[in-house]
């Protein structure tokens, strides 16, 4: 089976991390450790995008270069992932030499079939913010906004792609590929940007005014345009155009799922990138999928450096955890619409389901298979009320893939909730501990406390994933393997004879204070 390849936004190295970039990077994490549960192969490719004129001037400011610069600021993200555990198999950093020289081949090879053409273009251009303005940017009084400061009259040399030759290429494309895009409404969206989408698309830049940058191999005085740079990405670390050796180009491509945020469909992935794999010679079957993902916001308002509106995830890792912070941003969210953080929700949702829920009925049942068996557990059949329960549960399980598969985790989270619920159920309604004071049930004990570890066992592998460390620990609390998530289902049976591990708590209460008191300080 092909691996399953999936890759997120590569970030912006101009700023640092926020919950934004952590979330989308938890939810690629979250869905590429669902399919190694799967048994699938996975690649999960990450990084940082690290040319470009904000990285140029923001490395001016600091007075160094921008390749110190950016080398700082990615070892930001390289840190905040481990302390998250992303398990990212491939780093993508576009200084990398190996992704310059895939752009500049792909460069070449586009100048020889025809792809690119230089031209002069004249227009008004903001200095301050350094790009061409279009009417779109004239005020109601026709005058540039006082944010594009200095405007000037320019004639410019550049190169550009011609995207205005895949357009029917692309609306049909669209029209025949319905699921390119997830969630359709993003689809539905793009359609109506390419009909009215017009022009080619200027990929270089004068190196008069920005250098930080690839050179275009057969015109040193200009470097790519940062996003097509940044797009190429997904190919250039996925092995495309590499030697023999290291090609897993063709098991890996097309990507699964390429991970972005709603800002960033259109043009670039949305427009840009089908129309640059197009014009390299990718089939319509070789084109990747995008998973579009929502904005997050911060007490209802844009997340943003400048109005202090963010806050530090190192900061909230440490107050919360990292299950509780992984667990909310997972399960409060609709996959693909915007949420807001909130800290209360944050504790309520890992109060209500998981230290009460999945920890209270880990301590409750590890508690009462020690208290009740001392000498080990030894297996009985289950009773016809325990392969119910067990049934059910399956059933439950299969949902859960159902929606995983769709990327619909805070769905596939309800089903992990729904056992917890329906195994709670069931010990008040066999009562273990009247069973315990009655000779003749000493069997149904056994079956009832051999289902609520097998239940547990369920749960935690359903949230291996999201929380994978508490999985991990419940698991070896529980001293079981997790189940193995294939098209069918086998839950293992139980050792002949069964000794728990030590109970201890996985989903320690968050202090009362901070149910209060919970406000991170902004950066
Ligand atoms: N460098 C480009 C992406 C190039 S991909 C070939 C970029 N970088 S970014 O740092 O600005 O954003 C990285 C990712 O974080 C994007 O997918 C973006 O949508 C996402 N987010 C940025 N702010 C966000 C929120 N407030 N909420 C959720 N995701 C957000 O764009």
């Amino acid at each position: 089976m092909k691996p399953y390849f999936i890759s997120t936004a590569i970030d912006y190295t101009n700023a640092v991390p926020h919950i934004g970039h952590t979330y989308e990077k938890i939810l690629a994490d979250v869905l590429a450790r669902y399919q190694r549960l799967r048994d699938r192969e996975v690649f999960f490719l990450t990084g940082v995008d690290q040319h470009g004129q904000k990285v140029q001037q923001a490395a001016e400011k600091q007075g160094i270069s921008p390749q110190a610069f950016t080398n700082a600021l990615s070892q930001e993200f390289l840190n905040l992932w481990k302390e998250l555990g992303i398990s990212y198999d491939a780093w993508a950093s576009t200084t990398d030499p190996i992704h310059k020289s895939v752009v500049q081949k792909i460069l070449s090879h586009l100048l020889e079939k025809g792809w690119l053409y230089k031209a002069s273009y004249q227009g008004y251009y903001s200095v301050r913010q350094e790009q061409f303005l279009t009417d779109k940017e004239r005020g109601v009084d026709g005058a540039f906004g006082d944010q594009w400061g200095e405007v000037v009259f320019l004639e410019e040399e550049n190169w550009y792609f011609r995207l205005s030759k895949c357009h029917s290429w692309l609306l049909s494309f669209l029209e025949k590929t319905p699921n390119f895009v997830t969630p359709s409404f993003r689809q539905s969206e793009l359609k109506n940007a390419v009909l009215k989408m017009n022009g080619d698309l200027c990929i270089s830049r004068p190196k008069s005014r920005l250098s930080w940058g690839i050179e275009l191999p057969f015109d040193p005085e200009f470097v790519v345009y940062v996003w097509f740079d940044a797009l190429i990405n997904y190919i250039s670390f996925a092995g495309y155009l590499q030697e023999e050796s290291k090609n897993h180009f063709s098991t890996l491509w097309p990507c699964d799922a390429h991970l972005i945020g709603k800002d960033i469909l259109i043009p670039a992935h949305g427009i840009y990138w089908p129309c640059m794999l197009h014009a390299m010679g990718f089939s319509d079957d070789q084109m990747p999928h995008l998973l579009v993902h929502g904005f997050w916001t911060l007490n209802g308002e844009k997340i943003s450096k400048s109005t202090g509106n963010v806050f530090d995830v190192h900061q909230a890792i440490q107050r919360f955890g990292l299950a509780a912070l992984r667990y909310y941003l997972m399960r409060d969210v609709v996959m693909g619409r915007d949420a807001d953080f909130s800290e209360e929700r944050l504790l309520s949702r890992y109060h209500a389901e998981l230290s009460n829920g999945l920890g209270n009925l880990l301590n409750r049942s590890l508690g009462m298979v020690s208290r009740y068996r001392p000498e080990g557990l030894l297996r009985v059949s289950l009773t016809e009320e325990c392969t119910t329960l067990l049934e059910e549960h399956l059933n439950l399980v299969h949902r859960y893939c159902k929606e995983m598969d769709s990327s619909l985790v805070h769905a596939g989270l309800e089903t992990m909730v729904e056992i917890v619920t329906r195994t709670n159920v069931f010990i008040d309604t066999t009562a273990p501990w009247k069973l315990a004071k009655e000779p003749d049930q000493e069997s149904r004990l056994s079956a009832v406390l051999m289902t609520l570890l097998q239940s547990i066992r369920i749960a935690a592998t359903l949230i291996l994933p999201i929380t994978p460390d508490a999985g991990a620990k419940i698991l070896s609390q529980l001293a079981l393997e997790p189940l193995v998530l294939r098209d069918e289902i086998i839950i293992p049976e139980l050792p002949e004879k069964y000794f728990a591990g030590r109970a201890t708590p996985v989903f320690p209460r968050l202090l009362e204070e901070l149910s209060t008191d919970a406000t991170i300080s902004p950066k």
